[in-house]
This record gives structure tokens, C-alpha cells and sequence, in this order.
């Protein structure tokens, strides 16, 4: 009954390096060509964390943008936009906030974790602690079936059904559902009626997902009552009835076998990074002074490939015959590293030509930015306006 669309949000954290072109960027870029698809700047979601920080906002978001294009994400296949300028993403979470149990949102992992390592921001605060249901808001308010992000935002997705279930529950009854129900609950005898409708109350007001499993298991083992009364009970326990606000599916994107300039994870708190718009000399540098195996003092001494950060690059760019020339070249002390990087460089250079060339127009020319964000912006304020139109309806807040 919903169409086959896509979300997914960035914060805006400046320019992208080639760990965000190879884990997320690649991903969108195939996405584009298989659904429709939206991506949005979460630019709320960094004001949660960077609130006292806000003078590099707006460039970090048209920088963010422009790497989106040099990365191939097409204008003309995909919505690309701001989340403040769509304000339906506030009213809804605004609205969802009323129904949404302060249990669940302590119990988001990314909650107590990112307090804890962010120690130098008082993260106590009100709009970290929405974080998650500001997430929420930006997927349903699109309907949006598939959301690829990393692992790490998997318990947002999750959090974000959770939520959907409870709006559909609360707002998506159908008329004459709820008497249905409540006879079908008769029909489980006096007992299990009772134990029922303990469960559901503590799913429902609790959020207690260990209920919400007992009672879906008290209703399966229950063996004499009719199929139309079972799908009355499920829907019962999680809110059945007419779905206002489909559940999203997370499209797990693979974590990113990028490697930092030092052999660790590419990130830009660990300053071992290559933008995805570095120029040509930069990118030479960098990848020149990197460090190797420390064994190879001199170009005499033989190393490990195992032990070089070099070799995590060969692992994404090179091929296996010339993985068998490194793993050689370097053991038997046959090539130096400066050779052994030339590929690398090459690698990345022929990798980033397509990425400046499509980047060019735009930073020549900044309006050109700007008018594929504004219409982007439109696009999603069309539908954002048609799923609040339901929403509100079905709140009681409709006032035709
Ligand atoms: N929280 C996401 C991140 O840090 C960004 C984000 C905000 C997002 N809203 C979203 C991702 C909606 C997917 C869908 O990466
Ligand atoms: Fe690293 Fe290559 Fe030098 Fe070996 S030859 S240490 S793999 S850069």
C-alpha cells in the first residue's frame, strides 16, 4: 500500500573522505538506480551534540552536499535536502513525543555511550536525549520502507518500529475493531483473558518487550480460536488496525573496510584521513609519508605486509596479482615502499578524477547547489505535508 522508498540522513560534518565515499556514498550512489530515494542533511541532529558550535553549520552542510554529487548521487534520480528546512520533521516529533515512554528512549545504547565518550559536552539534555525520536520523525514522516545505515544505527531503526507500532496502535484503529478484539479475548477463556490483557498492559504502557513476547506466545498456544480472532489478538497487543505509519526495514550498510592513513579506521577524529576532494599533490603526500613496516629501516631490510597500514589500502584498490606482488616484493626486500605505494596513489587519484569532475560545476557556481537543495526541500515538504495531513487527523487534530 506504500511505495518502494528510501531514506537515509547525514549530520553535516564538512567535507567527506573516502571512508565515508566507500561505506555509505558507494551504497546510495547503487540505491538510487533501484528505488526512490531521499537523503537529507540532519542538521538538527548535530545541533544535539554541537549546540554551542553552530558557526560551522552551514558550510559543512553545502560541502556535505557537493560530495554527495562528486561521490554520482544524481540530482535528477535522487531528493536531496535539508532537515531544517522541512519543519513537518519538528511537528512530528513534537507529536510522537506525547506517546513516547522515557524508558525507551534511556535504553537507546547510543544514549549512555556517546554521554560517556563525549565527556568535555553536557549531553543532559533534552534534545539528546530525543535524538532517536528525532530519527523517528525524519523516517516515518516519508513513510520510508528501507533505511541503510551503519550497525551502529540499527537500534535507532529498531527504536523507530517500535514507535510506529505504538502511533499505529494509539491512532490507526479502524471502527468496531476494538469490540472485535475485546470479544476475542472472552473467547481465550476466563484465565488466559485475564493474563492477556496483563501482558498487553505492560507492552502497552511499559514498553515491556518480554510481555509483548509472552502474550504472542499465549496466543499461539492457544488452539480453539478462529484465524480472523487470532490476527484480532496479535494486532490487539501492538495496535492492529489501519497502518498510519509503516514500520521501516534498516538496510544494514557494511562497515567500511577503509583504512586511515595509520592503519586505523579512517576518521576524522583520528586525523588520518583522505577527503574525497583532496587535490592531486595533497593526496601524493599523504599517501608518500605514510608510515610502513617499521622493520624496513632500509630499503635492504624485508618486511611484513601484515604489519603495513600500506597494505590495508592494497586490500581495497589492488587485485590479487598485484597483492602477490607486494606480499613478494616486500618479504624478500625485492621493491621499496615508495614503489609499493605508487599503485596506491594511482588507485586514488583515478578514483577521485570522476569525483572533482562532477564536484566542478557546483563550486564554481554555488547556486547550482542551492537550487537542487531547494527543490529537493519541495519534494519532501509534499509528502512530509501529506503524512502530517494523516496524522494530525487521526490525533483528533484535524479540524475540517
Ligand atoms: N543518526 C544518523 C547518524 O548519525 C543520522 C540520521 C538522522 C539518520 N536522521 C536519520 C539516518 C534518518 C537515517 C535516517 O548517522
Ligand atoms: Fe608496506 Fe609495501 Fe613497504 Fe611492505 S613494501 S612495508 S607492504 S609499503
Amino acid at each position: 500500500m506504500f511505495v518502494d522508498r528510501v531514506l537515509s540522513g547525514m549530520r553535516p560534518t564538512g567535507m567527506l573522505h573516502l571512508g565515508h565515499y566507500q561505506g555509505v556514498l558507494k551504497n546510495w550512489v547503487r540505491l538510487q538506480h533501484e528505488h526512490e530515494c531521499l537523503f537529507f542533511v540532519a542538521d538538527w541532529h548535530a545541533l544535539t551534540t554541537h549546540y554551542d558550535d553552530v558557526a560551522v553549520i552551514e558550510q559543512n552542510v553545502w560541502d556535505m552536499v557537493i560530495d554527495w554529487i562528486a561521490a554520482g548521487v544524481d540530482p535528477s534520480r535522487a531528493a536531496m535536502f535539508i532537515q531544517s528546512q522541512v519543519p513537518e520533521h519538528a511537528e512530528l516529533h513534537l507529536l510522537l513525543s506525547m506517546m513516547t515512554p522515557l524508558g525507551w528512549l534511556e535504553r537507546v545504547p547510543t544514549y549512555k555511550d556517546q554521554q560517556e565518550k563525549l565527556t568535555e559536552k553536557d549531553l543532559s539534555t533534552y534534545g539528546f536525549l530525543g535524538y532517536p525520536l528525532l530519527q523517528s520523525a525524519d523516517i516515518l514522516i516519508y513513510r520510508a520502507n528501507h533505511v541503510p545505515v551503519g550497525e551502529d544505527q540499527v537500534p535507532h531503526i529498531e527504536f523507530t518500529r517500535e514507535i510506529a507500532r505504538r502511533f499505529n496502535h494509539l491512532f490507526g484503529k479502524e471502527p468496531g475493531f476494538e469490540q472485535k478484539a475485546e470479544a476475542a479475548i472472552k473467547k481465550l477463556g476466563s484465565k488466559k483473558a485475564k493474563l492477556y490483557e496483563d501482558l498487553r498492559d505492560r507492552y502497552q504502557e511499559q514498553g515491556d518487550d518480554a510481555a509483548l513476547e509472552a502474550a504472542r506466545a499465549l496466543i499461539m498456544e492457544s488452539q480453539n480460536i478462529a484465524l480472523g480472532d487470532r490476527e484480532r489478538l496479535f494486532g490487539y497487543l501492538e495496535g492492529g488496525g489501519k497502518v498510519i505509519l509503516p514500520e521501516p526495514q534498516a538496510l544494514l550498510t557494511e562497515a567500511s573496510k577503509m583504512p586511515g592513513l595509520d592503519g586505523n579506521k579512517m576518521s576524522k577524529s583520528y586525523n588520518n584521513t583522505i577527503a574525497m576532494r583532496d587535490d592531486a599533490d595533497t593526496v601524493t603526500k599523504k599517501i608518500r609519508t605514510m608510515p610502513t613496516d617499521p622493520a624496513r629501516v632500509r630499503r635492504t631490510d624485508p618486511g611484513d605486509p601484515a604489519k603495513c597500514p600500506v597494505w590495508q589500502f592494497h586490500l581495497v584498490y589492488s587485485d590479487d596479482g598485484r597483492r602477490n606482488w607486494v606480499t613478494e616484493g616486500c618479504k624478500s626486500a625485492g621493491i621499496g615502499c615508495l614503489e609499493c605505494k605508487q599503485p596506491i596513489i594511482d588507485a586514488v587519484l583515478a578514483e577521485q578524477g570522476p569525483m572533482r569532475e562532477r564536484a566542478e560545476p557546483y563550486l564554481e557556481d554555488p547556486t547550482l547547489v542551492r537550487n537542487i537543495v531547494a527543490d529537493g526541500c519541495e519534494r519532501a515538504r509534499d509528502l512530509a505535508r501529506e503524512t502530517m495531513r494523516d496524522v494530525r487527523e487521526s490525533m483528533g487534530l484535524g479540524y475540517t
